[in-house]
């Protein structure tokens, strides 16, 4: 009950100040005025927004939560201008108390943001992965963070799923002659393979991890999964996958290897030069879970060489992508932009989480635990 007892201690101290004379002493117990002023970065959807009203999670549908949120009282703005100093999320940064950001179209809360928003207490995104934040300013600032965690999990797992037979079956240069009027089975059947049989490893092995990993049991794989900790023995066992303690070991056995780590201290560049330069050559990569998870150019290179056969993921450094991206142009990529945990489903599961902690906020009640990243002053274990 952290936040009820914040309240109450805002109240005494509103009262204390109000007779001292005394502005405020604590950034967060100076004023919690019951109007909450909220904003949301979103990715605008322009002529795509009417199309479907399930598409809560753009900048013209809001997740959903206007009318909700502003019969109650509270100041909603929502924007898809994140970037520059005159940029519309930079005005409100001095007065608002809730940030709702996405992965999809991050709203990057650097330090110096922190610093400058003087009434932020809540930082929620609409989505999973808060590397977009600078979590170590948050907690030292004392805020809250917390994500829709499992919302968008299946999609991911059905999306990397999706990704590796794109690949392994060289999908994408078929497509390609098709809408240029060409036929040349050669061209694709040269590296086009079967699932089948094939090595494939994991790192990280979370709640997406496991997901692909079921869903990878009927293909007859070989299954290796890396991670800070080991899945049930059930789970070993329903889907054969095997524990691989030495992460450069695994990584060597396998034929396609998919990332599901966060982005933290520990995996910002994991995939660097050195690392691809051992893994087996002709690896497919997938990574969906963030592109600054690989050294951009080693990627791009080792995709040019053909040490990496081929290169598929939705995850890019930064977002959006720049038109000079390397990867936009490298061979043998099925890059897309960030969508896989955005679908239709995914959106109305984590406007609804969103919406849910909204609510547990102002009532002064506490977040489901596995939704905090950042809470009173620390910051969730595998981003320690
Ligand atoms: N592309 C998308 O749309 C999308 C959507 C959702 C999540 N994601 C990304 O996927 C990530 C994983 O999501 P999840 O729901 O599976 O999270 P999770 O927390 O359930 O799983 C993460 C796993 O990674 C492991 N891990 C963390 N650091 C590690 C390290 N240094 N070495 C080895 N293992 C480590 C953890 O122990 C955990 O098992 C998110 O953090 C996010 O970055 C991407």
């Amino acid at each position: 009950m952290d936040m009820a007892m914040r309240r109450a201690a805002s109240s005494a101290v509103r009262a204390l100040t109000a007779s001292s004379g005394v502005n405020s002493f604590n950034r967060h117990l100076s004023s919690a005025p019951e109007s909450k002023k909220i904003v949301g970065v979103f990715y605008k959807a322009n002529e795509y927004a009417s199309k479907n009203p399930n598409f809560v999670g753009c900048v013209e549908n809001a997740l959903g939560i206007r009318d909700w949120l502003e019969s109650q009282g509270h100041k909603y703005i929502v924007t898809d201008d994140k970037e520059g100093a005159n940029c519309e999320l930079e005005k409100h940064i001095p007065d608002l108390h809730v940030l709702i950001t996405t992965p999809f179209h991050p709203a990057y809360v650097t330090a110096e943001r922190i610093k400058r928003a003087k009434n932020l207490q809540l930082l929620l995104t609409a989505g999973i992965g808060s590397d977009h934040i600078d979590l170590k300013a948050a907690a030292e600032a004392g805020l809250t963070v917390a994500e829709v965690t499992g919302s968008n999990v299946v999609s991911v797992a059905e999306d990397e799923l999706m990704r590796i037979l794109i690949l392994v079956r060289n999908f994408l240069p078929g497509y390609h002659q098709v809408i240029n009027g060409d036929w040349n089975v050669a061209g694709i059947a040269y590296r086009a393979y079967d699932l089948e049989g094939k090595t494939v490893g994991t790192v990280g092995a979370g709640r997406i991890g496991r997901l692909l990993l079921q869903r990878l049991k009927p293909f007859n794989c070989n299954l290796l999964y890396h991670d800070r900790l080991k899945i049930s023995p059930e789970l070993e066992k329903e889907t054969g996958a095997k524990f691989e303690e030495d992460l450069d070991k695994m990584l060597a056995k396998c034929d396609i290897i998919v990332v599901n780590t966060p982005l933290t201290e520990k995996t910002w560049g994991m995939f660097n030069k050195e690392r691809i330069s051992k893994l087996k050559k002709g690896v497919l990569i997938v990574n969906n879970a963030r592109g600054a998870i690989m050294d951009t150019q080693a990627v791009a290179d080792a995709c040019a060489s053909g040490h990496i056969a081929g290169y598929s993921g939705d995850v890019w450094y930064p977002q959006p992508a720049p038109k000079d991206h390397p990867w936009r142009y490298m061979p043998n990529q099925a890059m897309t932009p960030h969508i896989s945990g955005t679908t239709i489903d995914a959106q109305l599961r984590y406007a609804a989480g969103v919406k849910d902690m909204l609510d547990r906020y102002f009532k002064g009640d506490d977040f489901p635990e596995q939704h905090y990243i950042v809470r009173k002053g620390e910051l969730a274990s595998q981003y320690r």
